[in-house]
């Protein structure tokens, strides 16, 4: 027993050694005993090395990052002020990223550890800092500047859609708008995609709770009604603040998500 533990241990300590150094080939003139080292060390690359390479790829895939913008903090004004747009990205969605990857490092952890309940008292954390990443990083590619196309829909296949389903734009939009303002407390409207029947889905998520992840739907467009997204303007008046905002939609991105949904 006492001789197995040793033997972890010296394979342990070989296993890190080999991490940062690692004979490939077998030089002519090696002793016996440093024979005897390499091979124990291949041995333990063909066995142990895919559990750790597994352990740094899950924590390198586990990183969050702001995405890049496509227009300046003021380019939305007078709809949405560069003061809020800045606030918005450099304070709120920074945070979610800074706190999700923490959640994902926990979680890397936990699954090393095989801790299953600390991997489920992640849930929360991961669901609300990751999916307002991922929410906002919908959002601003939503938007754009009227000079750059904001507030046009095109001709395509989306306007195809919205009109079959909904009537118009105007209607969509009206329903759209009534929907999203009727979230209570903080949350997001959607523009969602319903690939199983082909077809536009209106509807809201609460909290930051990431559309496709919880109803399988694609989200093509959403709308944050976060109260950060527009107090310092709109004050408490979110129905004035979603009714501008449509002058600043990027229909030509929506139409994109909905191409590449399909
Ligand atoms: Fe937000």
């Amino acid at each position: 027993m006492q001789y197995m533990q040793c033997m972890k241990r010296y394979l342990s300590n070989l296993h890190l050694f080999s991490f940062f150094s690692r004979p490939t080939t077998l030089p002519s003139f090696r002793p016996f005993v440093d024979y005897l080292f390499w091979t124990m060390q291949s041995f333990r690359r063909a066995v142990c090395a895919p559990s750790i390479t597994r352990v740094f790829q899950t924590r390198a895939m586990s990183s969050l990052k702001l995405p890049d913008l496509s227009w300046d903090f003021g380019e939305l004004e007078p709809v949405i002020s560069a003061e809020i747009m800045k606030l918005h990205y450099q304070k709120h969605h920074q945070a979610y990223v800074t706190n999700g990857n923490l959640a994902l490092e926990k979680l890397a952890d936990a699954q090393h550890k095989g801790d299953t309940a600390a991997i489920i008292g992640l849930q929360n954390a991961l669901k609300f800092n990751c999916g307002g990443h991922l929410n906002h990083s919908i959002f601003w590619k939503n938007l754009a500047s009227p000079k750059k196309g904001g507030g046009h829909l095109g001709s395509g296949e989306l306007r195809k859609k919205i009109e079959t389903q909904f009537g118009s734009l105007d209607k969509l939009q009206a329903q759209m708008s009534a929907t999203t303002v009727g979230v209570q407390g903080s949350g997001w409207g959607w523009l969602g995609y319903d690939k199983a029947s082909d077809r536009l889905v209106v509807t809201t998520t609460p909290n930051q709770d990431p559309l496709q992840p919880t109803t399988g739907l694609v989200p093509l467009l959403g709308i944050d009604v976060w109260e950060h997204a527009y107090y310092l303007q709109y004050k408490n008046v979110r129905p004035d603040y979603v009714k501008e905002i449509w002058k600043v939609i990027n229909w030509a991105d929506v139409e994109n998500n909905l191409k590449n949904a399909k």
